[in-house]
């Protein structure tokens, strides 16, 4: 956590450098030119969404509010930084630069969005940016052979990137146990949210996404984003998935609770969690992802089974696509810069797409995996309505004790969920090693 980030961000900027010498070259470019990006206005109205930077500018610098900046970069050049400082007394103003990253830059202060794009090179630039709103005076072109290249290498974490990704983890552990808190006490999900921004620190919009906080039946939801406000007269299940931000990089954590004495549900728990250990230590360099997504189906069709669930084998609840009922959504995504991180169906640094296995639909990740990759591990079982009436249906049915489901629907769902790096050996848990360092 305290470590220097100097030396590290000078080794990730190089690194970035070797990057863009690269990517420029293949389109034949001289510049490369990315914006922080600038707010979106909401219609007919005088304020904007909140503003999220370029994924892009982010993983050159940790700079998260500074609208209207630019990077621009030319091989053999140091960077430069085009730092968009406002005079504007309606609002805060982005600090004079300082701290471990304004050495690898040269940076030159300008007052406006519009200075600042009439400060960037013109001639045969690459201009990563988004395409709306348009920016006058540019050609924006995120030429796509470069940036089918950047996606590829930002799969790659540097130490830097790691660095930053085990303090996102930390604070995202530490707001997780106030929730957990939170819950045993009795609050409501509106409650239990608001324990979780004042542990993290963080506002809403600073979050790599919006909360899931779900109590009982609501934890069926996948992405239940609702937060009410009164405290249900039992909590008897909890589901939070929620993730921090550290300069702009991501974590994303999911755990599940029973209240005392819901043992049976406990029990579930307790499965799913072991089975999701199991999947993180096959986080190993070569490994599939869908290879290991399909054979999370096959170890909780066993839970399910174990659990008095399901009567069928695992073999064919998974072959008939009943698994699917239980755990509709992928095992996980790649994370990084953002929540669910690019590049995670490319098949190459050239481009090109890696489709989904059959049948799976919501899966993020078809890679293989290589050490210095991030990806979530996120297995989960729900007792979703919709899904379950759609399977009563259907023939395997039979196969389903109902009372058995009946009994476990009250509590929604489990997903248990850790950001987990791939290395040259273990993995490494970063959300595990995280909650250990509260202890
Ligand atoms: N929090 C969204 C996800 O787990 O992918
Ligand atoms: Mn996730
Ligand atoms: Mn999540």
């Amino acid at each position: 956590m305290s470590q220097d980030l100097a030396p590290l961000y000078a080794q990730h900027i190089a690194t970035l450098r070797v990057r863009a010498d690269k990517a420029l070259a293949l389109g034949g470019f001289d510049h490369l030119l990315i914006a922080a990006s600038t707010p979106l206005r909401k219609f007919l109205d005088d304020q904007d969404y909140p503003f999220v930077a370029s994924p892009h500018f982010r993983h050159w610098l940790p700079l998260t509010d500074t609208p209207g900046s630019w990077v621009v970069y030319t091989p053999g050049h140091k960077p430069k930084l085009i730092f968009v400082q406002p005079r504007d007394y309606w609002h805060v103003v982005p600090a004079v630069p300082s701290g471990y990253w304004v050495d690898q830059f040269e940076i030159s202060i300008v007052r406006t969005a519009a200075e600042a794009v009439a400060a960037l090179p013109k001639d045969n630039t690459a201009v990563i940016a988004p395409d709306c709103p348009p920016i006058d005076g540019l050609d924006v072109n995120n030429p796509q052979p470069l940036v089918d290249y950047l996606h590829w290498h930002r799969s790659y974490k540097t130490p830097y990137e790691l660095a930053l990704m085990r303090q996102a983890s930390v604070i995202g552990a530490r707001a997780h146990r106030a929730a957990e808190q939170a819950f045993r006490a009795g609050e409501s999900e509106f409650g239990i949210h608001m324990a979780y921004l004042a542990a993290a620190r963080q506002i809403d919009a600073e979050l790599p996404y919006a909360n899931i906080v779900g109590l009982n039946e609501h934890g069926a939801v996948l992405h239940y984003t609702h937060f009410d406000r009164v405290a249900p007269a039992q909590s008897r299940s909890f589901l939070i998935d929620a993730g921090a931000s550290a300069a702009g990089y991501a974590s994303d954590i999911t755990r599940t609770y029973a209240a005392q004495g819901h043992s049976e549900f406990q029990a579930l728990i307790d499965s799913v969690e072991q089975a999701q250990l199991g999947f993180v230590a096959k986080v190993m360099a070569g490994q599939s992802y869908p290879e290991l997504h399909i054979h999370a189906h096959h170890m909780l069709a066993e839970v399910l089974r174990e659990h008095g669930v399901l009567r069928m084998s695992a073999q064919s609840a998974v072959q008939s696509g009943v698994t699917a009922t239980f755990f509709p959504h992928g095992l996980g995504h790649p994370i990084g810069l953002q929540v669910h991180d690019v590049a995670g169906f490319q098949a190459s640094e050239t481009g090109g797409s890696i489709a989904r296995p059959e049948g799976h639909p919501y899966l993020r990740m078809t890679r293989a995996l290589e050490p210095g990759m991030v990806v979530t591990i996120e297995p989960g079982l729900y007792f979703i309505d919709m899904l379950l009436e759609e399977l009563r249906t259907r023939p395997e049915a039979k196969d389903i004790d109902w009372a058995k489901v009946d009994t476990f629907r009250p509590y929604g769902g489990i997903r248990i969920e850790d950001d987990v790096v791939c290395t040259h050996g273990e993995p490494e848990n970063l959300t595990r090693d995280a909650f250990a360092l509260l202890k």
